[in-house]
């Protein structure tokens, strides 16, 4: 038998989105859920011939547009195949086997497992109870520890929180031979970037996608920043064609449309703050989001209210399966109609709802009309 490395021998199988989702509502995955602006499946169509269809693909031309928009220049940027790609270029550039990730927990469970495909070791630092990250503790740790990378999703899926910009200036300073990655997958939603201190420190990365307010999550793009000293060695270890020409072409030409875009995140803002004014009516606890999901703490029976709005048709994500999370559902934003939808299923199945003093969910209720929609 040919054995395969020591570190894919080991690896845990990623285990993907249950397949089917298509048709569904789906509020699992932190997707756009209206779709991408028009104007992009449009261009998409009109392309598709087959003399494009032979071609590799040309980057120059799409990496300078897309430079342009980011408002950087072509040398501080690489084009991914998604955020996740550009995940795995890091590590591909960067860690070495025995070398340390630091990570808080809960996040995104991406940077863990292209550090563990390279061999590379885990220190996890958990938010605090209110969901805070402990930055203090991240500066203790870079100086005591030798770390290879920090990766910090800001905000940080699942819980929707900010990292205070003061934070992750001391985090960046506490470690300058230590790379740095702040991934803005849910930027468009919170309106916060560091992407301009590229400029600044020069072991910073920052990653952009364009799968969550963009709306193109199936083309797989994504974008990677830093300081040219270290695009230069990713770019030199990176696979030449990941990125296809229509996801490059489809980028381009949703950014003409950056304002339809705009006007979704503006959207999903209001209705995030309507479904938490919704769940404090009904004295049920959540983390407060800068993102365009809530992570919602419904009690116990958090894994069967998730099967029974997934029998109606409704997808949402558990994450009891983390000890720490245990009673918590993340739920994403969609538009009005399908926030209001979300509430009237979570009220059909109230008596499955734990508060936390142990009083029913719609006790003290008053507000709640026949639509769901809180007013
Ligand atoms: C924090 C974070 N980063 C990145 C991604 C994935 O981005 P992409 O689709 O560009 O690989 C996700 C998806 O859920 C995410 O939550």
């Amino acid at each position: 038998m040919i054995r395969p490395r020591q570190a894919i021998e080991t690896l845990k199988k990623y285990r993907p989105p249950q397949e089917g989702r298509g048709g569904k509502m789906r509020l699992d995955f932190n997707e756009n859920t209206v779709g991408c602006p028009p104007q992009v499946i449009r261009a998409l169509r009109r392309a598709l011939d087959p003399e494009m269809m032979t071609r590799y693909p040309e980057y120059d031309e799409g990496r300078q547009t897309l430079a342009a928009y980011f408002r950087v220049k072509p040398d501080e940027m690489l084009l991914a195949n998604g955020t996740d790609d550009a995940l795995k270029m890091v590590c591909d550039t960067f860690v070495d086997p025995g070398d340390t990730l630091l990570v808080p927990a809960p996040t995104f469970p991406v940077y863990e497992f292209f550090n563990n495909v390279a061999g590379g070791r885990i220190l996890r630092i958990r938010y605090d109870e209110h969901f805070c990250l402990p930055a203090d503790e991240f500066v203790a740790t870079l100086k005591k520890e030798k770390v290879r990378w920090v990766a910090l999703a800001n905000p940080n899926n699942p819980t929707g929180t900010q990292i205070p910009k003061a934070a992750l200036k001391a985090i960046l300073l506490a470690a300058p031979d230590t790379v740095v990655l702040v991934d803005e997958a849910y930027q468009d939603f919170s309106g916060q970037t560091i992407l301009p201190w590229i400029r600044k420190y020069p072991n910073l990365i920052v990653t952009r996608t364009f799968s969550k307010a963009f709306g193109l999550a199936a083309l797989r793009m994504g974008c990677l920043f830093a300081n040219p000293q270290l695009i230069d060695p990713l770019q030199r270890g990176q696979n030449p064609f990941a990125v296809n020409s229509l996801a490059l072409m489809c980028a381009c030409i949703a950014i003409r449309y950056d304002a339809q875009v705009r006007k979704y995140a503006e959207t999903i803002r209001a209705n995030r703050a309507s479904f938490c004014r919704w769940l404090e009516t009904h004295n049920i606890p959540y983390v407060p989001s800068s993102a365009n999901f809530v992570l919602t703490r419904v009690g116990e029976h958090a894994p069967e209210i998730a099967l029974k709005l997934r029998a109606r048709k409704i997808l949402v994500r558990d994450w009891s399966y983390d000890p720490h999370l245990k009673g918590y559902l993340r739920f994403t934003i969609g538009s009005r109609a399908q926030t209001s939808r979300l509430m009237s299923e979570l009220h059909r199945l109230r008596k499955l709802i734990q508060t936390p003093d142990g009083t029913r969910a719609w006790k003290n209720m008053v507000s709640y009309n026949s639509t769901g929609w809180f007013s």
